[in-house]
């Protein structure tokens, strides 16, 4: 039989669509959601937790005899800017109260993602390798790199079977990202549909790594079901897919919408987009465990703007 899955912070951008991934493939008993919030709608069983109160992850993964557990409550990098105590707090307690519960064998395997936020304005910016200078910016780019220490460091000394992917800008149509600074990605296909033309919070030159949300529910659960050995990296891997600007994505749009507009009115934001990687390489998780991406920025555009067009009908 499978293991039980726990997904915490289901009612996020990734959560709900893993959620819903995860029951496809396992089956709907064999996976509890889980938030803050108490409203998630959810094909399978649904909880609410606190991932800052271990007791209640605890509560939780007894009653329901979870194994595994896909750890997604997080700040994101703008919203941790505002509040960089409250993201430092949410983005590292959660994590180590699910490590304990690993050391203390209540649970097997974790996922738990970092971002391409770990690297700085000190890394090389184009194709980033694995291994290379990070020293990270923000406080959401620090609580990752440090997130990435602690889960070689359990790996290393109690053998926790932890895995982790630094997640390029994700994009998707089924749940709204909220506080990050790749976001302008989705926000720009929905108002190219509404209004047919997007003021842009990055300059149109900015150029960052992203990835269609299909292509990362596959990395996810591609690592999470890989033989442990092929995991040899126990931080986090690289992950790569695509990377664009505002003005080529928004000329993509075009093709579709030919009279959708762009502006530019960079906030507060560019500064952190400033000192991310403009690509990856992730040769290693390419060889280690086989990932492989299929969306291009042209398939994705048509794609979005397909959903995004029926979900409007
Ligand atoms: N998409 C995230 C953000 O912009 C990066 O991991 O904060």
């Amino acid at each position: 039989m499978a293991n039980k899955i726990l997904v915490i912070g289901a009612g996020g951008q990734i959560g709900k669509e893993l959620v819903e991934e995860l029951c496809k493939i396992y089956g709907n008993d064999n996976v509890v959601a889980s938030d803050i919030k108490h409203d998630i709608s959810a094909p399978c069983a649904y909880e609410m937790v606190n991932v800052m109160d271990v007791h209640s992850i605890t509560t939780v993964i007894k009653k329901h005899n979870v194994k595994e557990v896909y750890l997604l409550a997080a700040l994101l990098s703008a919203t941790a800017e505002k509040y960089p105590e409250q993201g430092w707090k949410l983005n590292m307690e959660g994590l180590l109260n699910v490590l304990e519960l690993m050391r203390e064998k209540v649970i097997d395997k974790l996922f738990w993602p970092s971002s391409i936020a770990v690297f700085g304005p000190n890394t090389p910016k184009v194709n980033t390798p694995q291994f290379t200078v990070m020293e990270p910016s923000t406080v959401y780019g620090i609580s990752k790199q440090a997130g990435e220490r602690w889960c070689e460091y359990y790996f290393r000394r109690y053998g926790t079977d932890v895995r982790s992917l630094r997640y390029p800008g994700l994009i998707s149509y089924k749940s709204p990202p909220g506080g990050g600074t790749t976001d302008y990605a989705v926000d720009i296909y929905y108002e190219a549909l509404a209004k047919g033309k997007y003021e842009c919070f990055l300059g149109p030159d900015t150029v960052l790594p992203m990835m269609y949300m299909p292509d990362a529910l596959r990395a996810t659960i591609g690592i999470m079901q890989a033989d442990a050995d092929k995991v040899k990296i126990r931080s986090a891997y690289n992950l790569a897919a695509i990377s664009f600007s505002p003005t080529e994505i928004a000329n993509e749009i075009k093709k579709h919408i030919p009279n959708f507009e762009i502006s530019y009115k960079p906030d507060s934001r560019q500064a952190i987009a400033d000192s991310w990687p403009q690509s990856i390489d992730d040769a290693e998780a390419r060889e280690h465990w086989g990932w492989k991406h299929q969306y291009s920025m042209e398939t994705m555009t048509t794609d979005m703007l397909l959903h995004l067009k029926e979900a409007k009908k």
